[in-house]
């Protein structure tokens, strides 16, 4: 059964304006905290990932993302003035960079509607991480402009990309981008992304009970011994306006036995330390892993936390630093940025900010095991990135 509009979505609370009070510069300056790559939060995690949002618009309308009732035509995305510009993202990246961050994720909104992502894309492939590697560059798209995109993309640096994919069946895949967009150039998209090397390619799909459960075999058969890794994402209780009810949610250890029973699988260990997904493997005939088939992943953060190795950051569109995907507000970065702060103030601000950090969202709400999301505002994915 597929559904198509969700009756139980929540207007907006826009949260966007909302901000935590920023270390100023003259603070930094005053107490300051070097980069040493070395940088640790309350819990004692790391930063090593950094998410870039690089656009709050989107041509699709998920309705676990960005729900058409609610992003309307009436809805007010940022002018283009707020947003950061790819100098000022590019400033900014230096200084997590210093401080330890290896892997670098653009996203959105749908990344590849940001005129000329390219040249950002440029930008940030000369960066180096503080062992004087090669970031790991990568992007989150829905696959609509990939086929297009692909090969400009990888020119510019680009290392791999993920595409979201919620399943194949083309009524499915319609209903669950709720534009009508044709699974076909997605497809054609993913395609065009390894012919030109963006690889290795993830997929991700994210599982929304009565929606698109029935795409969880046909999805896993298709992508199975394609060199591409199928992830299955619990449906999140992100933001505050996709009206999330437990019931909706099917636990990862479902997806798990379901693919199991027809393709037998095993699991392996983490790839590293703080990846979101646990990692499944094919098994051959004898019961091993046949790398052949490769992997899938599942990613549990309703039905199994994953907070405590929790090494992600998050800047918004216009620049706001966000410590967890669930937060209510965020660090005004840009506003640092715009008073003309050193690169010793911004690192010091950050640094600053990520010490003080002791978020753990989805620990906590599991704890209380909440059937619907906790009245608490939060920021929207569309806006912070996945
Ligand atoms: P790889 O480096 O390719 O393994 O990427 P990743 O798994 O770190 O990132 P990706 O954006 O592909 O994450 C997949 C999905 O996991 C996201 O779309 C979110 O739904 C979820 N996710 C990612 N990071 C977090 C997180 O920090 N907290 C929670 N609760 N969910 C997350
Ligand atoms: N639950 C889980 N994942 C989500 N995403 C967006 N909204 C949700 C949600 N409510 C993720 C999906 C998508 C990416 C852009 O964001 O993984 O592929
Ligand atoms: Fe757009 Fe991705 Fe959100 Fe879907 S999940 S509405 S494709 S940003
Ligand atoms: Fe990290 Fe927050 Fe996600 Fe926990 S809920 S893994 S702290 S982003």
């Amino acid at each position: 059964m597929t559904e198509r509009h969700t009756p139980r979505v929540v207007p907006l609370l826009d949260q966007r304006s909302a901000v935590l009070s920023t270390p100023t510069a003259a603070f930094a300056a005053a107490s300051r905290i070097g980069a040493t790559g070395l940088l640790s939060d309350q819990r004692g995690r790391p930063l090593r990932d950094l998410r870039i949002s690089v656009t709050d618009r989107c041509n699709f309308r998920c309705n676990y993302c960005m729900p058409k009732e609610v992003f309307d035509k009436d809805h007010l995305y940022l002018p283009h003035s707020d947003l950061l510009s790819f100098e000022e993202i590019t400033r900014l990246t230096k200084v997590f960079v210093a401080h330890g961050v290896q892997k670098i994720r653009l996203t959105g909104g749908e990344p590849l509607l940001r005129k000329n992502i390219e040249r950002l894309i440029e930008q940030l492939a000369t960066l180096r991480t503080v062992e004087g590697r090669a970031l790991d560059l990568t992007l989150t798209t829905n696959g609509s402009l990939l086929a297009r995109k692909a090969r400009s993309l990888k020119a510019a640096g680009l290392q791999r990309v993920t595409v979201s994919l919620d399943g194949l069946d083309d009524a499915v895949f319609r209903s669950m981008n709720d534009v009508d967009f044709p699974v076909a150039d997605v497809l054609a998209g993913i395609d065009a992304a390894r012919v030109a090397g963006l690889g290795p390619i993830k997929i991700n799909m994210v599982v929304k009970r009565g929606s698109n459960e029935h795409e969880i075999l046909p999805m896993a058969r298709h992508f199975r011994g394609s060199g591409i890794v199928l992830r299955f994402i619990e449906y999140m209780d992100v933001g505050a306006s996709n009206g999330w009810r437990m019931n909706e949610v099917m636990p990862s250890s479902e997806v798990v036995q379901r693919i199991h029973a027809e393709l037998p699988l095993l699991q392996l260990e983490p790839s590293r330390p703080g990846e979101t997904a646990e990692r499944w493997g094919y098994a051959d005939a004898s019961g091993r892993h046949d790398p052949q088939l490769g992997e899938i992943g599942v990613i549990s953060s309703v039905t199994q936390a994953f907070c405590g190795d929790c090494n992600r950051a998050r800047l918004s569109t216009e620049g706001k630093l966000y410590l967890c995907l669930f937060a209510s507000q965020g660090y005004d970065l840009r506003a640092l940025l715009r008073a003309d702060a050193s690169q010793a103030d911004l690192e010091s601000a950050i640094g600053h900010i990520w010490q003080a950090r002791s978020d753990n969202y989805s620990e906590s709400r599991g704890a209380q095991g909440a059937d619907s999301a906790p009245a608490q505002r939060r920021v929207e994915m569309s806006y912070i990135g996945g």
